[in-house]
């Protein structure tokens, strides 16, 4: 098997070896530098003998194993952890240019890595492992409580990804000297109790590209130091119990595409400074205390394709411009104390498969133009005060079932020729829903309906509905 998989340079170095220990050592390689690009051919030419751990490496890896998972014992069952063939799950070694084996990747919690017991604590020793380019603690600090920490020696460190997620007992603050892991690309801390202020300093690690912070208990503002980031695609500060305004510096950051600052205590309006972010395209503020106008040039996020603002206190009426928001797919804006109609320039959202405004005051009738969004499967009008003849045809109504809900708009009515349809939480025009009083078919929008009996109904039910069109109107 060894034979049919070796590499086109093994000929060329098994001529180079002259005992049969060097080819032992080549052979107990191989499976390595099939799974590790960075084993190359001109780094194993060197004597073979020298690759191996530096021992005080070896010696910081079992310390961490240790304090981290009992599966194994792993001195025991591993001497030789970065040793091919002998490689526990969940590490990565890389050949150095010093010839040595390095710890490149650490990776718990997750099947089949190690699992982390009970007693595991945050290992600070990570910092002192100089190769390192990953690591991931998923699930790991479950039980006993244990702080983040980064040691000061950690200047050369090499560290590219941190990822510390799900872990119940990781509590306490980001620690400032996070700021000497100048190499990290992504940080991410979701999902553990951390708590404190988000520390400036996380602003100066200028190659992050990705940072997420969510699902903590962060509090204070969001440092207006956020703009130096410039290399970031990914900001995600959701779920913590952030206040204050959000950065205008946040405009700063022209590379972002997803930023997610949903369910915090933010408060003041939408900075001017996002239209500038024009490779937006997931921008999700739901559940803060935002309110006031949109800012202006908005129109100008033309990659956005989520926009997710519902649960702020706006009180203003929708803009216009979220119309030319062409790739829009999700607009949720929702109990948020919206005034006014709602834009027939929402109608251009041809992209549009998700639009939420329940629990508004919006009032006046449904955009003609709504019934023929073709890519929308949820639509959720509910509980506002829209009015009219509900525009939609048969196959609309069919193809958004339940997924459709107009419900809780008193004035609202929905054409006969399609009242056979669904329970859409809407009265039939011409009824109040028992059959008993007859409302009236309301203008052009009803013309499906115009042929209807209906029509041919007495005097007196006429003057009802005549009463009936003034009062939607
Ligand atoms: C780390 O870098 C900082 C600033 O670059 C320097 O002041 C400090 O002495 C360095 N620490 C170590 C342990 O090298
Ligand atoms: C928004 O309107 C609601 C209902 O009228 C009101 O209770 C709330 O105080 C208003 N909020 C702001 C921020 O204006
Ligand atoms: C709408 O979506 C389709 C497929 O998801 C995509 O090909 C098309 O470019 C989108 N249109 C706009 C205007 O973004
Ligand atoms: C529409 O929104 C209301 C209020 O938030 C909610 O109760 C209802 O389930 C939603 N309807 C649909 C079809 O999603
Ligand atoms: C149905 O009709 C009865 C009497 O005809 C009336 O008392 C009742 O309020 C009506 N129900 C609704 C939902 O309008």
């Amino acid at each position: 098997m060894l034979q049919q998989t070796k590499p086109p340079y093994l000929d060329t170095m098994y001529c180079s070896f002259s005992n049969s220990l060097s080819l032992l050592l080549l052979l107990l390689i191989l499976p390595l530098s099939s799974s590790i690009p960075s084993v190359s051919n001109s780094n194993a030419h060197h004597s073979t003998n020298t690759i191996n751990m530096v021992p005080s490496e070896a010696e910081t890896l079992f310390t961490i194993m240790e304090s981290m998972s009992s599966d194994q014992t792993w001195r025991v069952s591993f001497p030789k952890p970065c040793q091919p063939g002998q490689t526990w799950p969940g590490i990565e070694c890389k050949l150095g240019a010093d010839n040595h084996l390095h710890v490149s990747r650490l990776d718990f919690g997750n099947h089949p890595n190690p699992s982390c017991k009970r007693t595991a604590t945050f290992p600070s020793e990570i910092s002192a492992l100089p190769h390192l380019q990953s690591v991931f603690f998923f699930n790991c600090f479950t039980h006993t409580k244990t702080s983040f920490s980064v040691s000061r020696a950690s200047n050369a460190s090499s560290l590219q990804q941190l990822s510390l997620r799900s872990n119940p007992a990781l509590v306490g603050p980001i620690p400032p000297q996070i700021s000497s892991l100048k190499s990290l690309e992504i940080l991410t801390l979701s999902q553990n109790r951390l708590t404190g202020k988000i520390p400036p300093e996380v602003f100066s690690l200028s190659s992050l590209v990705h940072l997420d912070l969510s699902y903590n208990m962060l509090t204070g503002t969001i440092p207006v130091q956020l703009g130096s980031l410039r290399n970031l695609q990914g900001l995600d500060l959701s779920y913590n119990m952030l206040t204050g305004s959000i950065p205008n510096s946040i405009g700063e950051l022209v590379l972002l595409q997803k930023v997610d600052f949903s369910s915090n205590l933010l408060s003041g309006g939408i900075p001017e400074g996002i239209h500038q972010l024009s490779l937006l395209n997931f921008l999700a503020l739901s559940n803060n205390k935002l309110h006031g106008q949109f800012p202006k040039g908005l129109e100008k996020l033309q990659s956005l394709q989520y926009l997710i603002l519902d649960g702020n206190p706006m009180n203003i009426t929708l803009p216009l411009e979220l119309g030319k928001l062409v790739k829009l797919q999700e607009l949720r804006l929702a109990d948020s104390g919206y005034s006014g109609t709602i834009p027939e320039s929402f109608s251009q959202l041809k992209n549009l498969s998700t639009l939420s405004l329940q629990n508004n005051r919006l009032t006046g009738e449904i955009p003609l133009g709504f019934g023929s969004l073709s890519h929308i499967y949820h639509l959720n009008l509910s509980r506002n005060m829209l009015g009219g003849v509900v525009p939609f045809n048969p196959s609309f109504l069919s193809r958004l079932g339940r997924n459709l809900d107009l419900s809780g708009n008193p004035g609202l009515c929905l054409s006969p020729s399609e009242a056979h349809i669904l329970k859409i939480g809407v009265n039939v025009c011409g009824t109040n829903g028992n059959g008993s009083a007859i409302l009236p078919l309301k203008n052009s929008q009803a013309s499906s309906g115009l042929s209807k009996p209906f029509f041919l109904l007495t005097p007196a039910l006429c003057v009802l509905g005549l009463h009936q069109i003034l009062f939607l109107v």
